[in-house]
């Protein structure tokens, strides 16, 4: 197997440009600042390839995707010139991609649809990763099949629980390819700073009584955000993770709140603990968190296509338990973040199996 890692991408929005211009930054200056690992199981993230990517958005499809991921609406920061890197956006079907919200920002591609499946295979695509918008449950699971179908590693970025789910996971095994899933967990974002502040409390013996989370942007995953019954999902990921560190029922509540047009890719994370310490003694944190919100998880997801390829190399069908729970906000197993990285190392390393 070479030392190129090939990727494709389903959804060329602000996390697949901060991706994208992330890996061209590590090739064109060698920059390898601001990841947990500069390398992981012998791959730096100059070792990325982009070898596909789709879309439905007309400002995208057809363009060459070095050029696509500066598209409106797509407002992430831009750290490298546009290019053409030889791999144009085909046209995927919409399913149900676009929301209430977003189908008033997205102007559909008149091109016609391409075999996702086939495109796959043509393009020598080791690892698809899915970063269709919140709610997008038909589209996220039709991603998953075609990564079966054209025999490719999976990585679900967005909360449609797939590499959660045991008959997924099942199915992934009996394929003999790698997945990692669900919902990727910045790398210093709202839900691992709130876990890490929830399972803090728990450990130095503070009872927590009540806790929420607000969070704000301005970009189409936040207006696509606005429509609660295409939040489900989201929600869940995001409570779980945290309620999972905890050993009690607390009541919790955690969210996208609204979407402010001029923070662009900002996000604003408002976080609130409350609780009781020794002698019943009032304790309060209240945090504020401002992150460029692409660039927050695109380092997390050169460990994630890292790890499958390296799943792939050994082999390894169905999901990477310590892979997803270093990475994503629902993986199949919840651990706290020092956990998940010890058994994503050893992961690495060859000492277990996923
Ligand atoms: N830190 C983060 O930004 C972060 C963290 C966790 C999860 N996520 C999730 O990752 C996903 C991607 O985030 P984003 O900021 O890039 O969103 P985005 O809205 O910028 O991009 C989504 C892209 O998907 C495209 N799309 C819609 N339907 C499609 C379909 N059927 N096939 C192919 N493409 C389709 C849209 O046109 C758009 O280009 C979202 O679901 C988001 O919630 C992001």
């Amino acid at each position: 197997m070479s030392k190129k890692i090939r990727v494709a991408v389903a959804g060329v929005g602000n996390c697949a440009s901060a991706l994208v211009q992330g890996v061209i930054k590590s090739k064109e200056d060698g920059d390898l600042e601001g990841l947990s690992f500069a390398e992981l199981g012998g791959y730096r993230p100059s070792d990325i390839e982009f070898v596909a990517a789709f879309d439905v958005n007309k400002s995208k499809v057809g363009l060459d995707l070095g050029e696509a991921i500066f598209s409106p609406p797509n407002n992430t920061l831009q750290i490298v010139s546009p290019r053409k890197l030889g791999v144009v956006v085909s046209r995927a079907p919409v399913l149900d991609g676009l929301g209430k919200y977003l189908s008033r920002m997205v102007e559909v591609s008149d091109q016609p649809e391409v075999d996702v499946a086939q495109t796959l295979r043509d393009s020598g695509a080791e690892v698809l990763i899915n970063y269709v918008p919140v709610g997008s449950e038909r589209a996220a699971r039709f991603y998953a099949e075609q990564a079966l179908k054209a025999g490719v590693a999976f990585i679900n970025a967005m909360p449609t629980f797939i590499v959660s789910d045991p008959a997924w996971d099942r199915k992934f095994r009996e394929k003999g390819l790698p997945a990692i899933g669900d919902d990727v967990m910045s790398q210093l974002g709202s839900t691992v700073l709130h876990k890490t502040l929830a399972r803090l409390m728990v450990d130095r013996g503070v009872t927590l009584l009540r806790t929420y989370q607000v969070n704000i942007g301005g970009d189409t995953d936040f207006a696509n955000m606005l429509e609660e019954s295409r939040l489900k999902t989201k929600r869940e990921s995001k409570t779980s993770a945290v309620q999972s560190l905890v050993p009690y029922p607390v009541p919790t509540r955690i969210g996208p709140s609204d979407y402010i047009e001029f923070l662009e890719n900002r996000k604003y994370a408002y976080i609130v603990l409350e609780g009781k310490y020794f002698g019943g003694a009032p304790i309060r944190i209240e945090l504020k968190l401002e992150v460029w919100d692409a660039y927050n998880s695109a380092g997390v997801m050169i460990d994630a296509v890292r790890a499958a390829k390296i799943g792939l190399e050994r082999r390894v069908g169905g999901a990477i338990t310590s892979a997803s729970a270093w990475t994503m906000k629902h993986p199949p197993i919840q651990l706290p973040y020092s956990e998940a990285k010890e058994q994503f190392m050893e992961f690495i390393e060859g000492k277990r199996e996923r």
